[in-house]
């Protein structure tokens, strides 16, 4: 059996279906390039057909990324298969990623179709894709919940038609490994030909098993593993790339695959990723968790200062953790800090946007004497958006709160240009700033999570403030970071605000 694992990314397209998880052309841009270096062989990017920005942010990426292939979902329909052909065109290599619903109560409820039109329907669709590429994936959606018999039939009709790739996927968490891995072993016997394809699951993690069922997947014949960072996604999100990845690499006697991804990357892209989502990685999480290397009982301490071995598994530094790494400073020039956004894999679109970035660098160093990599990260992640829209600026905010007062805010900012100042009380400086914000926008908007994490250590670390918000069912979430967490909460309010504002009308894949 072939021993290379496919990496297929889904961050930019299943990922960015978790609410307010949406994100600009220039941060999906930023994300690609870092899946790029950090080896994966897919980036799903995206569903063109979603919007006309969602096509034009795929075909940017297809456009950039050389080193990996690309590629789009579409449904199992012209319209959509055409719009990801479109999108994908670009690309040094593209891949079209066409699917539709094989379970009975998907085919009765949502499509409302017959089985043997949903056949028709698959097969079409891939050989309508194969106008544009031949690298061409098909998916069963709900697959755990489909027939066995039916199953086989779709995926032999559609080896016929030429789909390269057959994904087998637990679209809501049901499964649990001992199944998942002996369907996907049936499959393999029961569907001719299979050993022409791909196979590839794709699980999600409504029952904490994604990573689970994924790699039992693998031991029992799957070669594409669809993943996402962080395990970002809807609901419980997905499978996590480096919890399978690590498992596959650790337990290399057990799989017997190798994946192609430069492991020292995962910490830098988990880090970005969480940065313009806004989605934080719980401390314990598995490799990438601030906690995931640091062992606080003494008897643990005591036995890894003896010999490494007897508690650790894997070397933190193999992950990409290193201490914060020290980059800038005050004296830093505007060539370091570029050499070091190039290092970062940070790309600005053109002198003026790196003349601002040095701009806000060097403001931020004044009040912060060291400056770390993650700080350069927030810094160009929250502000150098330059495709959000900016109709709203925070010009200037002074907030009092005392001891026995009540907290009190005063703001001015920019809306479209012009200037808007106001006061309002509150039950905390935080709450009086949104309140004097809310007092002039009338947005309506409602605000669903606040939170504020430190970017490095220490109590001069700049304060990354997320702020979820939603209005018509339309959920965002806007980010801003600054030594003064009252400011960065202003920042991250107007950020979600010019979101909400600027966010065009998207379909939903599978709804
Ligand atoms: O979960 C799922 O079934 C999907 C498909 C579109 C592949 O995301
Ligand atoms: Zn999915």
């Amino acid at each position: 059996m072939n021993d290379q694992l496919i990496i297929f990314d889904t961050t930019l397209r299943d990922g960015e279906q978790s609410p307010g998880a949406a994100m600009t052309k220039d941060e999906k841009i930023r994300i690609a390039r870092q899946l790029e270096r950090l080896g994966v062989d897919v980036i799903e990017a995206g569903f063109a057909a979603a919007s006309p920005g969602d096509a034009e942010a795929i075909r940017s990426i297809a456009g950039i990324v050389k080193n990996s292939t690309v590629c789009s979902l579409a449904r199992a329909n012209e319209k959509d298969v055409r719009a990801a052909g479109e999108a994908i065109k670009p690309a040094v290599s593209g891949r079209i990623h066409t699917f539709i619903a094989t379970s009975p109560i998907h085919m009765e409820k949502k499509l409302r179709m017959q089985p043997d039109q949903v056949v028709e329907a698959a097969v079409k669709a891939v050989k309508l894709a194969l106008e544009y590429t031949d690298n061409v994936e098909f998916s069963a959606e709900d697959a755990v919940r489909s027939e066995m018999d039916f199953l086989c039939r779709v995926f032999e009709a559609v080896i016929k038609a030429g789909a390269k790739t057959l994904n087998v996927p637990d679209t809501v968490g049901y499964s649990i490994p001992a199944l998942w891995g002996e369907r996907m072993r049936q499959l393999i016997e029961r569907v001719p030909n299979s050993d022409q394809v791909i196979w590839s699951t794709h699980c999600h993690n409504d029952l904490g098993m994604a990573v689970a069922n994924s790699l039992a997947a693998v031991m029992n014949g799957a070669r594409q593993v669809e993943c996402t960072i962080n395990g970002l996604g809807e609901r419980a999100g997905n499978a996590s790339l480096e919890e399978v990845v690590m498992a596959v690499k650790t337990r290399r006697d057990v799989f017997n695959c190798d994946s192609r991804i430069d492991t020292v990357q995962i910490v830098p892209t988990s880090r970005l990723v969480s940065q313009i989502t806004g989605y934080p990685v719980q401390p314990n999480k598995a490799i990438v968790g601030a906690n995931a290397f640091s062992h606080e009982s003494g008897i643990h301490q005591d036995g890894v200062l003896k010999h490494r071995e007897t508690y650790e598994i894997m070397r933190a530094e193999d992950v990409g953790w290193s201490h914060n790494k020290l980059t800038l400073g005050k004296l830093s020039g505007r060539n370091a800090f570029r050499s070091r956004l190039v290092e970062l894999g940070i790309v600005m679109e053109s002198e003026e946007a790196l003349n601002l970035a040095f701009a806000r660098f060097k403001d931020l160093a004044d009040k912060k004497r060291e400056i770390f990599d993650e700080d350069l990260h927030a810094l160009v992640a929250v502000e150098g958006n330059v495709d959000t829209c900016d109709r709203l600026k925070l010009i200037s905010l002074k907030v009092c709160s005392e001891t026995g007062e009540t907290p009190h805010a005063h703001i001015v900012l920019s809306d479209g240009g012009n200037e808007l100042s106001t006061d309002e009380f509150g039950g905390g400086p935080v709450d009086a700033t949104f309140r004097a914000i809310e007092k002039k926008v009338e947005s309506g908007a409602t605000l669903l999570l606040y939170s504020v994490n430190n970017i490095t250590t220490g109590t001069d670390a700049q304060g990354e403030v997320t702020v979820r918000l939603s209005r018509n069912g339309r959920i965002v979430n806007g980010q801003g970071a600054d030594t003064d967490i009252v400011i960065a909460s202003a920042k991250a309010y107007l950020n979600a605000l010019n979101k909400l504002f600027g966010a065009e009308e998207r379909a939903h894949p599978q709804v």
